[in-house]
């Protein structure tokens, strides 16, 4: 069950009319091995295991360049979700451009969409598992989604970003840690609505859903780390990268 169900409906709304706008300026903007701003890529942490002849499903694959990475990597088959139809679109294009046949579904990671169950080796998120409106039903899904010893591997903002701003050349612990709620922004000019988990709120969700959690990874690169940044008031600066983890990266097990 999706909790609070009116909000949730009108916020997925919204967040799809928003992806559906955005889509095109999005496309390609971050790829695999990248699992997001100014931390360490996959090159350096071999979270993925080896992927000749495996099922790869991508949650939130938008313009699907991760999917290519998966085939060029020798997976058997690549699947997507995304709610956005645009992206979906754009993924569908790129992928058939490339040679390959993906298995592209268009709806929310939420909802039922009759997915295969227990059949995907590796399920994987990058920058998008944190957009969901229930995330405990969202991990539930993908853990049915795995075979045993499947993997789970996402990225997402780490929690506390969303507590602490840049001020007066300070990062300074504005909001609370605490709370949970959903709150909406503007992004590349289109209103956007997401809740905060805290990092219990995501390792419960995979302890209740049969996950046994393999590694976490709160880190800045190295080269970041290696060098000195002025104060910057951006969300992903440098600045506040040397000091905090701006993600986290979780890779998890299905027992
Ligand atoms: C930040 S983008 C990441 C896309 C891709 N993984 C990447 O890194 O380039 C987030 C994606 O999640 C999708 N999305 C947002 N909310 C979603 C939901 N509830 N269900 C499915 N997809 C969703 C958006 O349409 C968008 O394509």
């Amino acid at each position: 069950m999706i909790e609070e169900n009116i909000n949730s409906t009108k916020i997925l709304e919204q967040n799809k009319n928003s992806w559906d706008a955005m889509a095109d300026s999005w496309f390609g903007s971050t790829a695999l091995p990248s699992y997001g701003c100014l931390v360490p890529s996959e090159e350096e942490l071999q979270l993925f295991p080896a992927l000749t002849g495996k099922k790869v499903f991508d949650i939130g694959c938008g313009s699907g360049h991760f999917l290519k990475w998966c085939k060029e990597h020798g997976a058997e088959e690549i699947w997507g979700l995304d709610m956005s139809t645009r992206q979906l679109e754009n993924a569908r294009t790129y992928l058939t451009q490339s040679g390959y046949e993906p298995h592209l579904i268009n709806a929310p990671m939420e909802s039922d969409c009759g997915l295969p169950t227990d059949y995907f080796d590796v399920v994987y998120s990058i920058y998008a598992l944190g957009w969901t409106v229930d995330l405990n039903t969202t991990i539930d899904r993908i853990s049915r989604y795995l075979k045993r010893d499947g993997i789970l591997i996402f990225s997402w903002d780490h929690p506390l970003m969303r507590c602490i701003d840049a001020e007066g050349e300070k990062l300074v612990l504005n909001g609370s840690y605490f709370d949970e709620n959903p709150f909406s922004y503007i992004q590349r000019g289109n209103p956007v609505t997401i809740h905060n988990h805290k990092m219990s709120g995501w390792i419960n969700a995979l302890a209740g859903a049969g996950f046994k959690v393999e590694k976490l990874v709160e880190e800045t690169d190295a080269e970041t780390l290696s060098q000195e940044y002025e104060f910057s008031d951006s969300y992903y600066s440098p600045f506040r990268a040397k000091k905090m983890p701006l993600s986290f990266i979780i890779k998890a097990v299905k027992l």
